[in-house]
């Protein structure tokens, strides 16, 4: 069993371990007093795992309720929020009572924001499904649901009591959602861990992955908790696989659109002399071990256009992640209008 202690303004425990989901409600007796739980899962995961963790709670002596959502991003959305709080509200939740989030990382937003919201805020654990989830979106507290204008426009910082990872469950995760996730896997080798990248390269464990995208992510969130300046660094890939996603309108699933914009961006800056010759190469070959080796067919002008309109890049400048060399990023301060001298370099 691996445990990784986070110290954000709540402190929590991630704890990876195969089969952990059996034992979940042992684990949850550890941080919470026996109150309600309302386990929420979408209609893939609940099928699969709700039993067993609904099981595991009674016999840890939570009563147990369960809400499930159809899977899908559509359904980060207010009506599903709405939902979700007044079956709290139908069974009387009150502050002391507790949200379980079992699913990915749509399931784990979602379920946050309703953790966040509802009367005015009660405790929440996250039992990521997912690689992206288990790696990335369930730890660090950022909750949200989507609006019909963007994704993640309205939310809050709201962090988990406990963050239960069980490896076993991504048996049943597909083939494209486990691509999806090792997108934002590399992600992280690419930003500060070159090893990471080198293990990826070889054989190797997931688990061992798992807690070291996770470290990350808590060393991450423990310097920059509300996301100003290193948690920024994150968002490596993302200011064009965001366009790219848009522009497919979420056809194209954010790994792999978050994976053709690492691939633009790092282009852009070897060919403008900001980034060490052979990260690209480097880049592509271990994306493409993973399925992730789709290129975009969209202009460099459509890109750019797109990510000068997101709604989260404020004023003229824009701070954009750019790699230096394989295995290391840094914040890049530019205006918006030099996007597209980035996109036309990275498409070139
Ligand atoms: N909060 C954060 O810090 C943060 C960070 C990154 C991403 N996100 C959010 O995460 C979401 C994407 O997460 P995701 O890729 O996990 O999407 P998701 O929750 O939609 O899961 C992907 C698909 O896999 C299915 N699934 C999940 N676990 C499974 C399992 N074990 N077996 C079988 N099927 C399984 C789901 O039902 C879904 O169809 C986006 O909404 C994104 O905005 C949040
Ligand atoms: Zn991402």
């Amino acid at each position: 069993m691996r445990k990784i202690t986070v110290n954000a303004s709540r402190q929590y425990e991630i704890i990876i371990s195969r089969d952990i989901i059996k034992n979940a409600g042992e684990f949850v007796a550890g941080v919470h007093k026996k109150c309600k739980a309302m386990i929420i899962s979408d209609s893939n995961v609940f099928p699969l795992y709700c039993s067993t963790v609904k099981k595991s709670l009674e016999e840890n002596g939570f009563e147990s309720f369960t809400f499930c959502f159809e899977a899908g991003e559509e359904r980060k959305n207010i009506s599903t929020l709405n939902d979700i709080w007044n079956a709290l509200a139908q069974n009387q939740f009150t502050r002391s009572d507790l949200i379980v989030a079992l699913g990915g990382g749509v399931c784990g937003d979602i379920s946050g924001f309703a953790a966040a919201s509802y009367l005015r805020g009660i405790e929440f654990v996250q039992i990521p499904t997912s690689l992206l989830a288990m790696t990335d979106s369930s730890v660090g507290g950022k909750t949200a649901i989507d609006l019909e204008y963007g994704k993640n426009l309205v939310g809050a910082f709201w962090q988990p009591s406990l963050v239960l990872c069980d490896p076993n469950v991504l048996d049943t995760l597909s083939k494209h959602y486990y691509s999806d996730g090792m997108a934002e896997v590399i992600k992280y080798g690419m930003i500060n861990r070159p090893m990471l990248l080198e293990s990826l390269e070889g054989d190797f464990d997931i688990e061992d992955i798992i807690e070291i995208c996770a470290q990350d992510k808590r060393e991450i969130v423990e310097a920059d908790e509300h996301d100003n300046a290193a948690r920024k660094l994150l968002n490596f890939g993302h200011t064009f696989g965001h366009s790219i996603e848009k522009l497919s309108d979420f056809t194209i699933t954010h790994g792999f659109a978050v994976a053709m914009g690492m691939k633009i961006i790092t282009k852009a800056c070897e060919n403008m002399n900001l980034c060490e010759k052979g990260a690209y190469e480097k880049l592509c070959t271990i994306l493409a071990k993973f399925a992730l080796d789709n290129n975009t067919t969209y202009s460099a002008g459509a890109i750019a256009d797109a990510a000068m309109l997101d709604k989260k890049t404020s004023g003229e400048r824009i701070s954009l992640v750019i790699p230096t060399k394989t295995g290391c990023c840094e914040l890049f301060d530019t205006t918006k209008s030099e996007l597209l001298k980035f996109t036309q370099a990275g498409l070139e």
